[in-house]
């Protein structure tokens, strides 16, 4: 920010003189203030290697159909090359007063390649940065899901090494019925498999070229669209390529963005959730696993303490994802098409929700990969045998009882438990027999934890079998 504007008064406005986007029509060049505001060098020059790849083959297209010769288009290439050389090394001068990452690099090449000056034909910085974004979005996308699939093996791993594992599972935070440990870590695969597959179908609505619709009517030139879409890979899965349709729509559209934002941010609720189980699990009173040292902090006062940060940390920067998707709608939702300098501000809510997303998968599946199971405090949790007060119910079911007057009776039964301060599988004959004469001895069978998981085989239910099946489902899907 230039001092001026905070220097308590008005200052004359101090006019830069090199100002490219704006040449003849402008008699004077912005005010440098002006310029510090509207500039979007310092955040959107990450798309310059981008920028760079989309030029290089909107200049090859340039010289297919005539407008550069092969030299021209052979001289505008390596000066491109040359400058992504520099980017990369960190060499390049980048100027605030050129506003944005398309005018730096065109500017630049220009001022070394006077060829430089025709590479701009039958193009706009509107359809340029939509191209930029969507190529450095493909990447991005294709990264995360791949960093998606390795945050679901960890969990994968983490169920397979603790699969006898059974704990209480809970509904209402209250304990509700066993469930193997891997079950409840599997529930999460299912969701970041969801995930995933948004991602990859998202991507097939970002892998659509928009070069050629200009700054909102395409172009009087005769245009290879086609030409572009290929040489950038914009093509779908037969090869065919794709392009948007119409100009309009192209320059103003920013759904891929949105809709990125919205699968990323369900990502982050998904991470979340897990982290707030992991929160739980982690405390003494549940005592079911112990993060590792190495992804845990201590506390500058209480020493004995060991804090789950990193869960803390994913779940508070989910609000941040959460805000950047908000952010963007709003900021869409009462702009005329097509482009308008408001959607600029997209990038940075992107890059955001790309860097916060692709940080906090990574790290989780780090830190789930130095966690360990805690056998005796998940054993003892999960021999509580109200948590098989539906089986109870089950069998009486299975001794042909309707299921609602089986639910009361052993509702009773427990309330005669608490009564006799006993647990439910250590009540005598008689004393079940007092809540209902079908409720013989036998029934205490359905205590047998091991017998209980056994027994659940339908689909998608916690039982030895079905979690084994998920589990080489699972294995066999994210590794291959
Ligand atoms: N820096 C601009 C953006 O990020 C690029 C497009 C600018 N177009 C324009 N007509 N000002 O959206």
């Amino acid at each position: 920010m230039t001092s001026s504007l905070f220097s308590g008064k008005l200052a004359a406005p101090m006019a830069s003189k090199k100002s490219t986007a704006r040449s003849g029509r402008f008699a004077k060049g912005a005010a440098r203030e002006a310029n510090a505001f509207t500039a979007s060098v310092g955040f959107d020059r990450r798309l310059a290697l981008y920028d760079i790849t989309g030029s290089i083959a909107h200049a090859r297209m340039l010289e297919h159909i005539g407008i550069l010769t092969t030299k021209e288009r052979d001289a505008i290439i390596d000066g491109l090359n040359s400058i992504a050389r520099e980017i990369t090394k960190g060499r390049f001068k980048w100027r605030t007063e050129l506003e944005d990452v398309h005018m730096n690099i065109e500017a630049t090449l220009t001022e070394r390649v006077p060829a430089g000056a025709k590479l701009h034909t039958g193009r706009s910085r509107n359809d340029q940065v939509a191209l930029d974004t969507r190529l450095w979005l493909c990447d991005e996308i294709c990264a995360l899901a791949n960093e998606t699939h390795d945050l679901q093996l960890a969990l994968t791993e983490l169920g397979e090494e603790y699969v006898d594992v059974v704990i209480p599972g809970y509904t209402h935070l209250q304990r509700a019925q066993p469930v193997p440990l891997a079950h409840h870590l599997l529930a999460y695969v299912e969701m970041f498999e969801r995930d995933y597959e948004r991602l990859v179908q998202c991507l097939e609505r970002v892998n659509v070229c928009p070069l050629g619709s200009g700054a909102i009517a395409g172009s009087t030139l005769p245009i290879d669209r086609e030409f572009v879409a290929r040489e950038l890979g914009f093509v779908d899965a037969h090869g065919k390529p794709m392009m948007t349709q119409n100009s309009m729509d192209a320059v103003a559209d920013r759904d891929y963005i949105v809709e990125f934002c919205g699968a990323a941010a369900l990502l982050a609720v998904h991470q979340s959730r897990l982290c707030e189980d992991l929160v739980l699990w982690s405390s003494v009173e549940f005592g079911f696993i112990e993060i590792g040292d190495a992804f845990t902090t201590g506390s500058s006062l209480m020493p004995q303490k060991k804090n789950p940060d990193i869960c803390e940390l994913v779940r508070g920067k989910t609000g941040r994802v959460c805000g950047n998707l908000v952010s963007l709608l709003t900021m869409l939702k009462g702009l005329p098409l097509t482009y308008n300098s408001d959607l600029q501000e997209d990038k940075e809510r992107l890059f955001d929700t790309c860097d916060t997303v692709r940080a906090t998968v990574r790290i989780l599946a780090a830190m789930l990969r130095d966690t360990e199971v805690n056998k005796r405090a998940c054993a003892k949790a999960a021999s509580d045998p109200n948590l098989l007060a539906t089986d109870l119910v089950d069998w009486l079911v299975e001794q042909g009882m309707a299921f609602r007057k089986a639910h009361h009776v052993v509702g009773s039964v427990v309330a005669l438990s608490e009564k006799l301060g006993k647990p439910l599988n250590k009540l005598t004959a008689k004393e079940l027999k007092s809540a209902n004469r079908k409720l013989t001895a036998e029934a205490l069978d359905v205590f047998n934890l091991k017998t209980a998981m056994k027994r659940r085989t339908s689909i998608g239910a916690p039982g030895t079998l079905e979690l084994q099946r998920r589990l080489t489902h699972w294995q066999h899907q994210l590794r291959h």
